[in-house]
């Protein structure tokens, strides 16, 4: 008999023909699922563990198949182990390679469990481990706009508000505003890995197992906190890596905005920054160009690990319980998620300390627009005026400005004091641009004094997971 005829060696007791080709590889998963391998193996090894502490296994059987899933591992990892379509996925891949390799003692493993709760073990082990190397990489871009924004305190820039110049800040400011996002994004990447660390195994294939199994020690072996309290739902939900790739499309969104930013402020109508070669790409045809390419691309690149989010909650709105081959489907949106935004965190926090900050550039383009034009209503209020009033004023005193192409400093104090007696010689202090942001000198606000001391705070919380 060839071996497309022949029933699977795992499953194929009662089937009397081997599966459809074409079933075969539309069935099998192991091309992408064979990134559990490590996890894989560990929870082979715990369930091995447990299975002899409590005389399922003999302590020499138990020792055997350690020694064979550590044999397999380094196979794996030299790349030379040959993975299978015909075996489905990792589960059955590594099973079959350990009967092979230590004989019938192997076939003894997969007592007490299923690939079920094998399979919601391995990923949460997998997204347990992703999550505290995403963790690092977000504090790491953290720190650097912390750096990035102590150097740049005092550095004036325009603030804007749909897009039109509004008030000024500073460049020091507005990259704290990015790293606020993030710590957010960093704590509830903390939160969720509450949710994914608690032991599926022991589940079975659904009800449970009829071994007399010890499973809060396989959950400290693998550094759980606790186990499942359901076997129906450990073994059927995904929602700890729909509320993760819920996080990560966050993480994208926030750092789309950014993108979006940098790309503005590149562009030589801005020429707010410039960002080092080694992060840009030039044109085939136009040989000035020096384009954001990074900045581009994880804005583009926030479509798919939403688009996996969408994916995620499609896939798991039908399924009744228990366990259905639906969830195989979990895994490439979910890896595609890890990889996708461990590169873009890597990039960006890579490039942040080499981001240069134009600040001539930046303090003109806050001169334009009127950006004291607030200051001013709040001068005229101190004043004694309404603030309902001032703005009326100072809104009078701005269309004057736009008919002499001037900002509001520029206008002499004679025309000024035209639109309110109130207006002073003691006026032009509040209409400069330092003025301005150094007088908004509160907590969250964007004096250079507060973004100092909210570097100093923010480079504290860094360790916060
Ligand atoms: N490859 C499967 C998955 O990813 C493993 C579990 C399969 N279970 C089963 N009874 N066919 O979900």
């Amino acid at each position: 008999m060839s071996k497309a005829n022949e029933s699977n060696q795992s499953w194929g007791g009662r089937f009397s023909e081997g599966p459809d080709q074409l079933l075969q590889s539309f069935s099998a998963s192991v091309s992408f699922d064979k990134r559990l391998f490590f996890h894989d193996i560990r929870g082979s090894k715990a369930h091995a563990r447990m299975l002899a502490r409590v005389g399922v296994l003999t302590e020499d059987e138990c020792s055997q198949i350690i020694r064979g899933l550590d044999d397999i591992l380094i196979e794996i990892e030299r790349g030379q182990f040959a993975w299978l379509d015909e075996l489905e996925d990792v589960h059955m891949n590594i099973e079959a390679r350990l009967t092979e390799r230590i004989g019938n003692v192997g076939k003894k493993l997969h007592t007490g469990r299923s690939r079920n709760d094998q399979v919601a073990t391995d990923i949460r082990l997998l997204l347990r481990d992703e999550i505290d190397g995403l963790q690092a990489e977000l504090e790491r871009f953290r720190a650097a706009l912390i750096d990035l924004a102590e150097r740049e305190a005092d550095t004036i820039m325009p603030g804007f508000t749909h897009m039109q110049v509004a008030q000024p800040v500073t460049f020091g400011h507005h990259m704290l505003a990015w790293q606020e996002m993030l710590t957010r994004d960093t704590a509830r990447l903390g939160d969720c890995r509450k949710r994914i660390n608690v032991l599926p195994l022991g589940s079975a294939a659904l009800a449970g197992t009829t071994f007399p199994i010890d499973r809060e020690f396989v959950a400290a072996e693998l550094g759980f906190d606790g186990v499942t309290e359901n076997s129906l739902d450990a073994v059927s939900d995904r929602d700890f890596a729909i509320e993760f790739s819920a996080a990560a499309s966050l993480i994208m969104t926030h750092l789309s905005r950014m993108s979006e930013e940098l790309i503005l402020w590149m562009s030589p109508a801005f020429g707010f920054i410039d960002l080092p070669d080694r992060y840009c790409t030039g044109s085939s045809i136009m040989p000035q160009k020096k384009n954001p390419d990074v900045a581009e691309l994880v804005r583009g690149k926030t479509a798919r690990v939403t688009g996996h989010l969408m994916a995620l909650l499609t896939l798991m709105k039908g399924q009744p319980l228990a366990y259905n081959r639906d969830n195989q489907e979990d895994k490439e949106p979910l890896f595609d998620t890890l990889d996708t935004l461990r590169d873009c965190l890597r990039l960006y926090a890579d490039m942040t300390p080499h981001i240069t900050v134009h600040a001539q550039a930046c303090r003109r383009a806050a001169a334009q627009g009127f950006a004291t034009a607030t200051d001013l209503a709040d001068y005229l209020v101190r004043a004694g005026v309404a603030f309902r009033d001032a703005h009326e004023i100072v809104g009078k005193a701005v269309g004057h400005a736009v008919e002499k192409q001037c900002d509001l400093a520029d206008l002499p104090l004679a025309e000024l004091h035209q639109f309110s007696d109130a207006i002073q010689a003691d006026v032009f202090d509040v209409l400069t641009l330092d003025g301005s942001v150094a007088a908004r000198n509160h907590v969250g606000g964007t004096a250079p004094e507060q973004v100092r001391a909210a570097c100093t705070r923010a480079r504290n919380r860094l360790g916060e997971r």
